[in-house]
């Protein structure tokens, strides 16, 4: 199966930005480690960072004529502004986890309301880069049970 994963904006400044909030992990090591264990079990994971909306757009535009099985998003401050993000997550028809390193609900109000929870299969947050793991494991067990 084919394993998408979608991390918004200001990511790519992991292991830089307010590491006390985010961890010391780079996003490279996050996605290498995904990888990783994707490959160990026979499975393709596919990844994309991106500050501009518009590209995380057009990379689940794409994702649903390539065959993507799973997504995997951490839509990071567009989990709390986006409609078009959300639209374009239920325009690809592909069923995803929603995870975020921080534990959003201990953060400031404006972090609690997610346009992706309520169509999410699952949501993770504040388990630090673990989440993504965690995701992988059940989206792959959730792909071997189709
Ligand atoms: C985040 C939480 C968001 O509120 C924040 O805007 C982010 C990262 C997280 O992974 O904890 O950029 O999605």
């Amino acid at each position: 199966a084919t394993i998408l994963v979608l991390h918004g904006p200001n990511l790519n400044m992991l292991g830089v930005r307010e590491p006390e909030v985010y961890g010391h992990e780079t996003l490279q090591d996050i996605d290498e480690r995904l990888h990783a264990a994707a490959s160990e079990q026979g499975h393709h994971l596919l990844h994309l960072q991106s500050n501009a909306e518009y590209e995380l757009i057009d990379r689940l535009h794409e994702a649903r004529a390539e065959g993507i099985d799973y997504l995997i998003i951490n839509p990071a401050a567009f989990t709390h502004t986006s409609v078009a993000l959300r639209d374009a997550v239920l325009a690809s028809g592909i069923p995803f986890i929603e995870v975020h390193l921080s534990n959003v609900h201990g953060r400031e109000p404006f972090r609690h309301h997610s346009y992706f929870s309520d169509i999410a299969d699952g949501v993770i947050c504040g388990l630090g880069s673990q989440g993504y793991d965690l995701a992988l494991q059940a989206a792959l067990r959730r792909i071997k049970s189709n």
